[in-house]
């Protein structure tokens, strides 16, 4: 099996993976929500320390499960890039340790990777999910730190077809939330808030936010405007904000942030590309958005693509999806010399085409 590590951001986690059938065997994480929670966003120096703490205890757990008998692990997948340079240095040292003592390879793995490969982690509670990869295969990445179009003939072979011009998909939640201040991470609270308008208020029309880049034919996105025209409607609004206000912006938000997604997939899809493509995936910690995945369920109806989501539970940052990817990368022996490894390095383009 595959032992894997990540902490490229506020998620501690350590997973084993079996090489063999690429069945998750062990998983456990620790997120740091709360300790961000007050800042409205990461500290990566509190998040830096906080690894410090959780990973030694995961890894107790993982010790307890295999009753102290490592030696079933044939390789250590730790997340190099990209990601905060002092919280990966903690998953990275940590395997770098383990390796030596187990005298087994390296293998370092980009998150991004990790994420597309959490669609094909099979495990005992999802039996439904497509264990192998289903190429050529196209994918939008929401995350916290990502935003962007990528088509996949294979693992070497990714090409990036969109990129976010300024703020991602998942921080401009983050920041809506912090306006509203609803604590960190806001995605999944500005969700629970637009739901709740939607139960509460029915016959209230909620606000009305324009829709990035409507009239712009290229494929990229773009984020910060709407952030902005948030933040302003916020700070018109009478103090203390009431939770009908809360819910109305959290909905309009919503729907403006999710139509520019559909809407430039929408684009995507009638490029000569995109037709040679059967298959479309969501991934990353905002795919886990329930109003994001109908629309999507409804545009790749509409233009005959079969939808793959990852189970809830490994679309936000996880161990499993970095030992899926890493079992790849054991399999074609791409392994890293420990004196060698480069954490968090600028540029990571080698792993994608442009
Ligand atoms: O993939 P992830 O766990 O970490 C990164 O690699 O960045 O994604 C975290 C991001 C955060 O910005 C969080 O607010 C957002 O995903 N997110 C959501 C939802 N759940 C998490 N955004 C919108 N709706 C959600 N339900
Ligand atoms: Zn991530």
């Amino acid at each position: 099996m595959i032992l894997s590590i990540e902490s490229s951001c506020d998620d501690s986690s350590l997973a084993l993976t079996s090489i063999e059938n690429s069945q998750l065997l062990f998983h456990l994480k620790i997120s740091q929500d709360e300790e961000h929670s007050n800042y409205g966003g990461i500290v990566p120096e509190i998040a830096s320390r906080l690894h410090a703490e959780q990973l030694p205890k995961i890894l107790k757990k993982l010790g307890d499960f295999l009753r102290n008998d490592f030696s079933s692990i044939k390789a250590v997948a730790v997340t190099t890039r990209p990601g905060l340079s002092v919280t990966l240095i903690e998953g990275v040292m940590m395997a770098k340790a383990l390796c030596l003592a187990l005298n087994v390879p390296l293998i370092c793995v980009n998150h991004l990777k990790g994420h597309i490969y959490s669609l094909f982690i099979a495990s005992s509670a999802h039996s439904h999910v497509f264990q192998n990869p289903s190429f050529p295969l196209a994918t939008l990445l929401i995350s916290g730190g990502h935003t962007q179009i990528l088509e996949i003939q294979s693992f070497e072979k990714m090409r990036v077809i969109a990129s976010t011009l300024d703020d991602s998909f998942g921080e401009s939640f983050d920041k809506v939330a912090k306006y509203l201040d609803l604590g960190y991470p806001g995605g999944p609270q500005v969700e629970q808030k637009a739901r709740e308008f939607m139960t509460d208020f029915p016959h209230l029309q909620p606000h009305n936010f324009p829709i990035p880049l409507l009239k712009n034919k290229n494929l990229e996105f773009s984020f910060s405007g709407l952030k902005n025209a948030v933040r302003m409607a916020v700070s018109q609004l009478p103090r203390p904000l009431s939770a009908k206000d809360i819910g109305s912006i959290c909905v309009g938000f919503e729907r403006s942030a999710c139509e520019h997604l559909v809407r430039k997939t929408e684009l995507y899809f009638q490029t000569e590309s995109a037709r040679e493509v059967s298959y479309f995936a969501l991934v990353g910690g905002a795919s886990a958005n329930l109003y994001v995945r109908e629309a999507f369920e409804n545009l790749c109806r509409a233009y005959d693509k079969t939808l793959l989501l990852a189970p809830l539970e490994f679309c936000s940052d996880n161990a499993g999806m970095i030992g899926r990817a890493g079992i790849e990368q054991y399999k074609r022996g791409d392994f890293t010399p420990l004196h060698s490894v480069d954490i968090a390095p600028k540029s990571y383009d080698g792993d994608f085409q442009a």
